[in-house]
């Protein structure tokens, strides 16, 4: 069974022929929202809307483990990352779709690992290649089959939000070798692979990343809105390919 994780813009997936709803606990408290069980052209699909489903929870206050153990015991088998990010890379204009290969983490202070507490003993996870190469292969095929242009790689900034951005972060993001930023890709990557849970991302950008646009200094709140209603348009395509590939 998949699980998708949706972000800002896609609290709700309206393909998704809903089955039930289930209040998931776990040993680390509530995830997001409900799980929603359903089928995707035919496949198991669960989703969460990782904001909650009015959109209330801010990306460091997110339950992360909450969500990616919920996800886990619902038999999740690969979980596909929903979320909208700022462009720094002068080709990732907004609406652009990104499938990103790499991660750099800028995020604090958020619970990131499973394995931690009296009885836990350490563990190291491999994550030299943060997001499972099939996985990405089939987001890229899903979106080649429903027609829509999505770039293949992309080096992901993760901050702690929930401010956006400064211009010389994004400068410092820049020379780090970021051509994204977003708020909540981490600890939720790492915590799949603590899981062994296959995962992905589709990145959809909302807005040039602070002081990468050409014509205006600060960022336009109202400009975000519509890029992601459209462009969820687009995913939503994208993940209804998704259980075909
Ligand atoms: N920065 C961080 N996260 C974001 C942005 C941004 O510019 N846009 C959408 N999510």
């Amino acid at each position: 069974m998949l699980a998708i994780i949706g972000g800002s813009g896609l609290t709700q997936l309206s393909t998704l022929e809903i089955v039930r709803r289930e209040v998931a606990r776990t040993p680390y408290g509530e995830p997001s929202g409900a799980l929603t069980f359903g089928e995707l052209c035919g496949t198991p699909v669960v989703f969460l809307a990782r904001h909650g489903y009015g959109h209330t929870i801010a990306p460091h206050q997110v339950n992360y483990r909450a969500n990616l153990w919920a996800l886990k015991q619902a038999r999740a088998s690969a979980v596909i990352s929903v979320a909208s990010v700022g462009g720094i890379r002068a080709d990732f204009a907004p609406g652009t779709l990104v499938v990103p290969d790499q991660i750099i983490d800028y995020t604090w202070g958020r619970k990131s690992t499973f394995f931690e507490g009296a009885d836990e003993v350490v563990h190291h996870i491999d994550f030299t290649e943060p997001y499972d190469q099939a996985l990405r292969e089939r987001l890229l095929a899903a979106a080649k089959a429903a027609g829509h242009a999505v770039f293949d790689g992309g080096v992901y900034a993760a901050t702690q939000g929930p401010r956006l951005e400064t211009a010389a972060e994004v400068l410092r993001m820049e020379r780090d070798g970021a051509d994204l930023v977003g708020m909540t890709g981490m600890p939720e990557a790492a915590l799949a692979r603590e899981l062994d849970l296959p995962y992905a991302a589709i990145n959809v950008v909302a807005n040039h990343a602070a002081g990468k646009a050409s014509s205006a200094r600060s960022i336009r709140f109202d400009s975000i809105e519509e890029v992601l209603q459209e462009a969820m348009i687009r995913v939503r395509g994208v993940l209804e390919q998704l259980c075909r590939q």
